[in-house]
């Protein structure tokens, strides 16, 4: 039942317009104050404000400015008696849905709240809609063009649309489970759930209930039936997140339900039927952990029917300004800022860093970096454990001093980006000058200017070679 707000000082005008609205079968409540107003929108949370702005406390005008979020002045109805034109323009102009004057008439008013509660069903629904269209369009986002993400992807989507059981293994925050979504939404299960558990975060007693659910009875405290997540993913993916972390004994309940393809609840006895695809995830080799005796090697094969190993971060050439580029997008439509972009010295340093939180940490540090820029993302911006390595890097004067004393040496240095053009040229002259030393090998050379080959693949780009 949609519930009306009444806020207006005069108690008579109140008690009409409360019997007309529940005689058309809405649920009413009353304020005759602005304060009284206010506490009955956190209340009551109403669908339709029917509001007189001059009230004994306040003036409804800056009540709404002031009070009420935006999105709910929509919903707003001004009824008043003092109407001018003034007034209507102003109220207008703040999202408010309609302006009626006392004495209203019946059928415009309750037509009027007829129509704005239809305005705010619209609303909803379109914002359901979009959100869904986000998640769908996330589901089916990878960003990546290095070959070896490429090769994934097209693997992914062969093996998408058939039932075998995959494995995807790779480092912390490398898009496992991104790739996990993508596999599920590419395939023919994809109406139907995708429910992702947490291995490691349950305790070994709740493990059983929580995968096949449980009977009412069936320990303290399950005082109704409740179905597992195997259940609640019919027809749809299991994605089995950190499966390592899986306990012994639950590794083994997990077999049979994956041999038999059937469930029973705790404290149950009947057998539910169940058709799940599994998608399991480990950020370490789970060969190493059947060889160390921590996994059960038949587990291991049903879980690996297939297996896509996702390579971390620091060894996807360019992607990382990809990425970076989308997350700066990101976080600038969520922040609503316009930060342009990336400082060379920025872009040098996230050829350089490590990155072992892979992509989560890149997205986390583009984000605090667009909180804090305002036009460029600058060094200054970025956490400290990369700030620090810029202390580690050499200015190009050094390397050439080095290059000449040191040459048959191993020097373990890394360059400086300069925007200055003599640097710049200077540098060109190193890189030249060991690309020539060591027969045009860029292993060689980046080993020895001390920058990976990523790096000095962007330096080449970047100097025209
Ligand atoms: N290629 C990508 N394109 C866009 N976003 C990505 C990509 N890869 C990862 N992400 C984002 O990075 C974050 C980490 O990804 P995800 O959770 O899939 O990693 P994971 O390998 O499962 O990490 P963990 O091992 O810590 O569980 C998520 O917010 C995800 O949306
Ligand atoms: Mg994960």
């Amino acid at each position: 039942m949609s519930k009306i707000l009444i806020i207006d000082k005069d108690v008579e005008i109140c008690k009409t317009l409360n019997n007309l609205f529940i005689k058309e079968g809405y649920d009413v409540c009353v304020a005759n104050t602005g304060k009284e107003g206010i506490l009955k929108v956190k209340e009551e949370n109403p669908d339709i404000i029917i509001l007189e702005p001059k009230l004994s406390d306040m003036d409804g005008i800056s009540l709404i400015k002031e009070h009420l979020p935006t999105v709910e002045n929509k919903s707003i109805i001004i009824l008043t008696e003092y109407g001018n034109v003034d007034m209507a323009v102003q109220s207008m102009k703040l999202g408010v849905f309609d302006y009626i004057i006392k004495p209203p008439e019946e059928k415009k008013l309750l037509l009027s709240i007829k129509n704005a509660l239809e305005t705010k069903l619209l609303r909803q629904k379109v914002k359901d809609l979009s959100d869904q269209f986000y998640v769908a369009c996330k589901a089916y986002f990878f960003i990546g063009n290095d070959p070896s993400i490429k090769r994934i992807l097209e693997m992914a989507k062969k093996v998408a649309s058939t039932d075998v059981t995959i494995l995807i293994e790779g480092e912390s925050g490398v898009g496992k489970e991104q790739i996990a979504r993508l596999i599920h939404a590419h395939s023919l299960r994809k109406d139907k759930p995708f429910i992702a558990i947490d291995c490691g975060t349950f305790p070994d007693s709740l493990i059983e209930s929580e995968f096949f659910g449980y009977e009412k009875g069936a320990f303290t405290g399950a005082d109704k039936r409740k179905p597992g997540q195997f259940e609640i993913a019919e027809g749809g993916t299991i994605f089995l997140n950190e499966i390592s972390n899986l306990p012994l004994s639950a590794q083994q309940k997990l077999l049979r339900v994956l041999q038999e393809r059937e469930i029973q609840h705790l404290g149950g006895t009947k057998t539910i039927k169940i058709d799940v695809r599994i998608l399991s995830d480990s950020n370490v080799s789970l060969e190493k952990r059947v060889l160390n005796k921590e996994f059960r090697e038949d587990l291991y094969h049903r879980l690996n029917e297939f297996k896509i190993i996702v390579p971390p971060l620091r060894e996807r050439g360019d992607d990382i300004f990809l990425l970076s580029n989308y997350f700066l997008e990101e976080a600038n439509k969520g922040f609503y800022k316009q930060v342009r972009g990336f400082s060379d010295d920025v872009k040098e340093l996230f050829l350089l860093y490590h990155w072992p939180g892979n992509v989560r940490e890149l997205k986390s540090t583009v984000k605090r970096a667009v909180l804090l820029a305002d036009d460029i993302v600058m060094i200054e911006h970025l956490p400290p454990a990369i700030q620090l390595l810029k202390n580690t890097i050499k200015p190009i004067e050094t390397i050439q001093n080095q290059e000449e004393t040191e040459a048959e040496e191993e020097v373990p240095y890394k360059s400086k980006f300069k925007k200055n053009r003599l640097l710049l040229e200077s540098e060109r002259k190193v890189i030249l000058g060991l690309l020539k030393k060591y027969d045009n090998n860029r292993t060689k050379t980046a080993k020895e200017l001390g920058i990976t080959r990523r790096a000095l693949y962007y330096k080449l780009k970047k100097l025209d070679l």
